[in-house]
């Protein structure tokens, strides 16, 4: 995903160019539009293509496989383009990589790349200015892989350019679970919540600035505990249950949780929120519990079976994503089975699955039994054979019934636009512009493979009659 857009305040021709590049999770898009906010205080418009910035910076995801192979292939082709722009304009260009394989290789990146300027890890983007101006004085070092006190959300400006109506908002990063797989808790360091009045503030003024749903963001977004503004620590559930008081924020979801921090007061919210929408992506990773405590999951297949009882009794009309990993170090055939067991007994609506893939340093890259990349990859096969048709059942079970859709965008029709259901999948509708932004009764009528069409309803009468309507009996009550 490419964070092309530019700002019509600061886009004169007299600024510096900036691109940026994001890979991977939403947290790195979230980032790399307050990095692009920051860089344009300091004079940077954002362009749309590599070949007219000054200032490359590629927002890097180190999660699965030879992501780094991929970013030092990308940084061929930069290297490329620049010496073409030097050659035919005679103008430079700064290479910057960051993120989580900026942190992961650290000096080994400015060894096997000398010519890229900076190497800055996630925690420190609100430095890159320094960096910047210290590189072009030639007066300082071109790495920042910290893990600093101060903390980049304070330091950090608002996004650029206009608020989406569906907006992210991350509230927590950082990981100290130490799955066996993963590299989160090396990149991107311990477990760290913000300050739950500095997230109402920001998610004010999304509001303010058009957003209506908002996606709260986090490596374990559930284990979100942060210092309350009435001097005790809260809870997402607490978070949410504050959000949801801000006035014309239609919608609230959360992503990603860890089963074992679901916690009763996060799973009533489900039931007693309106906002909060049906649809959980609750990663399980595996259904066997070998594999489960191989990959110091916290938690059996029992376990994760009870959390969906209860959830589904909070919310019964709750959809359910979750993220599987294949061919993890010692799992057998019949672990395997135990995974597709689970599948087939939860349902889900939506999954997105890997095959295992050894990332360096971690416990699972160094525990014997490792599985042959074909049996992980058939197994993987087999897996998305399952979740695929599953994904379309469930997106089937939509056809004839009638939703609320929050329109986000004109479709690419004239006339229509696109916007989600509950359960986050995009829905093509004809309908007036004066919708977008707004909620709407939609009547699903076509299922396709990775959206729905269908056909506006008739509205109910506006929210203010509907008020005036409601008062005698308030006053009764
Ligand atoms: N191999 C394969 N998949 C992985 N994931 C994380 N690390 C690895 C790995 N080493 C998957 C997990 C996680 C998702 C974001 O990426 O399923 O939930
Ligand atoms: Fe990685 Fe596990 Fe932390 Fe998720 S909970 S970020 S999979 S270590």
């Amino acid at each position: 995903m490419t964070h092309g857009q530019s700002n019509p305040d600061t886009a004169t021709a007299a600024r510096k160019k900036l691109f940026i590049k994001t890979y991977g999770c939403q947290m790195n898009v979230y980032d790399s539009d307050r990095l692009a906010a920051l860089l344009a205080q300091h004079g940077y418009a954002t362009v749309p293509e590599a070949a007219d910035a000054d200032l490359v910076v590629l927002n890097t995801c180190h999660i699965r496989e030879k992501a780094a192979e991929k970013v030092y292939s990308e940084l061929g082709r930069l290297r490329a383009l620049r010496d073409e722009r030097r050659a035919a304009t005679g103008r430079p260009m700064s290479l910057v990589v960051a993120g989580c394989v900026a942190q992961a290789e650290g000096p080994a990146m400015l060894e096997r790349a000398p010519f890229v300027d900076i190497v800055v890890g996630p925690q420190t983007y609100h430095r890159l200015p320094e960096l910047l101006a210290r590189r072009a004085r030639e007066d300082g070092g071109r790495i920042d892989t910290d893990f600093p006190i101060e903390s980049k959300f304070d330091l950090l400006p608002q996004g650029t350019g206009e608020t989406p109506i569906s907006a992210f908002l991350t509230v927590q990063e950082g990981c100290d679970k130490f799955c066996t797989f993963c590299v989160v808790p090396y990149t991107r360091g311990a477990e760290s919540s913000r300050p739950a009045a500095a997230i109402v503030a920001e998610a004010r003024r999304l509001v303010e600035g058009g957003a209506r749903e908002l996606t709260l963001l986090g490596q374990n977004v559930n284990a979100y505990h942060g210092d309350g503004p009435d001097g005790r620590s809260w809870s997402l559930a607490r978070l949410l249950h504050e959000l949801a008081g801000i006035d014309r924020l239609e919608r609230l979801r959360y992503t990603t949780s860890h089963p074992r921090d679901m916690t009763a007061d996060l799973i009533e919210a489900h039931g007693t929120l309106p906002q909060l929408m049906p649809f959980l992506h609750l990663p399980v990773q595996s259904g066997s519990d070998r594999v489960l405590q191989a990959m110091n999951r916290g938690y059996g297949r029992d376990d994760y079976f009870r959390l969906v009882d209860a959830l589904r009794t909070a919310r019964p009309d709750i959809a359910l994503s979750s993220d599987f990993i294949t061919g993890f170090p010692g799992e057998t055939e019949e672990d395997f089975e135990a995974t597709v067991d689970l599948v087939e007994r939860v349902g889900f609506a939506q999954a997105f699955s890997f095959k295992y893939s050894p990332r360096p340093g971690t416990p699972g890259a160094a525990m014997p039994k490792q599985v042959r990349e074909a049996v992980r990859g058939e197994r993987l096969a087999r897996l998305q054979a399952l979740l695929d048709a599953q994904a379309t059942a469930f997106n089937e079970t939509t056809l004839g019934r009638t939703l609320p859709v929050l329109f986000e965008r004109p479709g690419r029709h004239p006339g229509q636009l696109v916007g989600r259901s509950p359960y986050l999948q995009a829905v093509h509708v004809t309908a007036p512009d004066e919708l977008l932004g707004r909620l709407a009764e939609v009547t699903i009528t076509d299922c396709h493979r990775h959206s729905l069409a269908g056909r506006l309803e008739p509205q109910a009468p506006a929210i203010a009659s509907l008020r005036t309507a409601a008062q005698p009996e308030e006053i009764v009550a």
